[in-house]
């Protein structure tokens, strides 16, 4: 079965929710799900990223299934004296093919920082893991109109002197901080058109893909796919009931 061409990538970070028996039960779920309706397989890239407890088993339960697992961090070093941290090598070892970098909520609490970001898009690009790299303006930033300059320097920064060949390998994750979590609200569609317009102007065809998160529900999915700039949807609420997650694939696959 092949993937069309340009098929939106749509996923979900289930940040620090389910427990191993919820996960497996979500991924046993999925993967039954896309068996029945190829469809959704041919015509969306879905992405799962479990917390790293969950890791193991989502990838053991999405196997073959089209889905790539993810994994919500990982450290730049490969080994060390680094207690609580979990390497590239070992979220690869567990499953993972992708690595979430620099969510708001990791530069917020954990002192992500640009840093951290290119030595994290480093590590995982020379793993052959795909990262999956998180910008996105505070409210006051995009207040003063300065959304599209604190994005593009948040990505020049974390993919700075990459080949092109690797910047190729690379996903970006647009959401604004405004936009994400209960008290966020979601980004519209004209809010959006100035920074993916920047984005893309400037990484859109050196990346391998643009997606925009933050308050993605099943009632502004599509109008989002819609727009030209937008190459997919990176979801966390909406998407945590598998029903929830199956409703935007289906409305992905159109
Ligand atoms: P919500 O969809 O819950 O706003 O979260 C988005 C997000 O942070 C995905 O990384």
């Amino acid at each position: 079965m092949e993937r069309i061409d340009g098929a939106p990538w749509v996923g979900t970070s289930w940040k620090m929710t389910k427990t191993l028996a919820e996960g497996r039960e979500f991924a046993r779920g999925l993967a039954e799900a896309l068996a029945a309706e190829p469809r959704l397989r041919e015509r969306v890239r879905p992405f799962v990223i479990p917390p790293h407890t969950a890791l193991a088993a989502v990838a053991a339960e999405l196997e073959g299934s089209g889905v790539v697992v993810g994994a919500q961090n990982a450290h730049w070093e490969d080994a060390g004296a680094w207690t609580g941290e979990v390497s590239v090598p070992q979220v690869a070892d567990a499953g993972a093919a992708l690595v979430e970098i620099g969510h708001s909520e990791r530069r917020e609490h954990f002192g992500e920082t640009v840093e951290t970001t290119a030595a994290k898009v480093a590590a995982t690009l020379r793993h052959g893991l795909t990262p999956l790299l998180c910008v996105g303006e505070p409210a006051e930033v995009r207040d003063a109109g300065g959304s599209a300059e604190h994005i593009l320097a948040q990505v020049r920064g974390a993919l700075d002197g990459l080949s092109e060949e690797e910047l190729g390998r690379v996903l970006v994750a647009y959401e604004p901080i405004w936009a994400i979590g209960e008290h966020g609200r979601p980004a519209t569609v004209p809010e959006l058109e100035a920074p993916f317009a920047a984005l893309q102007g400037e990484f859109g065809s050196r990346t391998a893909a643009i997606l925009y998160g933050g308050s993605v529900h099943q009632d502004n999915a599509a109008e989002l796919l819609a727009m030209d700039d937008v190459d997919g949807l990176f979801v966390g609420r909406a998407a945590w009931r598998l029903e929830g997650y199956l409703e935007l694939l289906r409305l992905a696959a159109g």
